[in-house]
């Protein structure tokens, strides 16, 4: 008997071609990219390294690092390049490649620094996936991955948000296999691979009014509406009153936490 495919990543929910998945990529850009740059930016960058974007998104990190490294160059994949924004050569050379990181590989020690941000809690085989991008790196290079921790609204005291938010979770781990609770680990899941000279970071984000994460979050949930209002002890009324909250300027809450673990290939 042939196994039914799971439904994956951009099947159907965050599909690049849905209307609003531009401006959604957008805001988490927005709110993400400065921590992003400013780690980045700790790192010793040279001009001549080469570098890797995985799950590029908008490109926003990608002509960071291009920006930074114009005599090595930038590779950037994803599996649906549509959404990239600005004109390639503008601030350095960025190859921009279809590439599913769960299938397609790159020979081993191609690249001194590789970048992921909020894609490994979406991939069924992230371990495997995980391993396989360390043993791109060249020896002394670096990874560094930003992943989504939802600690900060499980404890939410506003009972709608915190619960439809739970729902978008859950409604994810089922549909395409996300999973939020395996970043909280993330500096155990890169020392396993060998990586060395760990280092982790935390940003926690603002939602309400007008804030980039809020916008973000409020596109996610748009998107999943019509299954939190089938999931259990989630409303049609909780999930409008979140979308409404979301939105307000006097909402005053905290969304998803971005853990962000950096880690070295050894020299040796
Ligand atoms: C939540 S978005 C984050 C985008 C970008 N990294 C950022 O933080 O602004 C996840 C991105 O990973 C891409 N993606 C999902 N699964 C992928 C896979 N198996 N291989 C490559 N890219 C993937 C999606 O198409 C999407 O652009």
């Amino acid at each position: 008997m042939t196994q039914q495919l799971a439904e994956r990543y951009g099947d159907n929910i965050f599909n690049h071609a849905t209307a609003s998945e531009d401006e959604r990529l957008a805001a988490l850009a927005a709110e993400l990219d400065p921590a992003s740059f400013r780690r980045l930016g700790a790192l010793p960058i040279q001009p001549d390294w080469r570098c890797l974007e995985l799950g590029a998104g908008t490109g926003t990190v990608a002509r960071w690092m291009a920006a930074r490294c114009p005599d090595g160059g930038v590779v950037a994949t994803d599996l649906d390049l549509e959404l990239v924004r600005g004109h390639d050569g503008e601030h350095g050379d960025v190859t921009w490649t279809h590439h599913d990181l769960t299938r397609d590989d790159f020979p081993p020690g191609s690249f001194d620094l590789i970048h992921a941000r909020y894609l490994f809690c979406h991939l069924r085989t992230r371990e495997q996936d995980l391993a396989r991008v360390a043993s791109w790196l060249v020896p002394g290079g670096w990874l560094v991955l930003e992943e989504p921790a939802k600690f900060p609204i499980e404890s939410s005291p506003h009972h709608a948000y915190r619960e439809t938010s739970m729902g978008v979770f859950t409604a994810l781990a089922e549909r395409i296999g996300t999973d939020c609770d395996w970043p909280r680990a993330l500096p155990d899941h890169m020392r396993r691979t060998g990586l060395t000279e760990l280092d982790i970071d935390i940003a926690y984000s603002m939602v309400g009014g007008n804030r980039p994460m809020g916008r973000f979050w409020e596109l996610t949930v748009e998107q999943l509406t019509p299954t939190l209002c089938t999931m259990d002890g989630i409303t049609p009324d909780m999930v409008a009153d979140t979308l409404v909250s979301l939105r307000d300027p006097e909402f005053r809450e905290l969304g998803m936490a971005t853990l962000a673990v950096t880690g070295r290939r050894p020299v040796s």
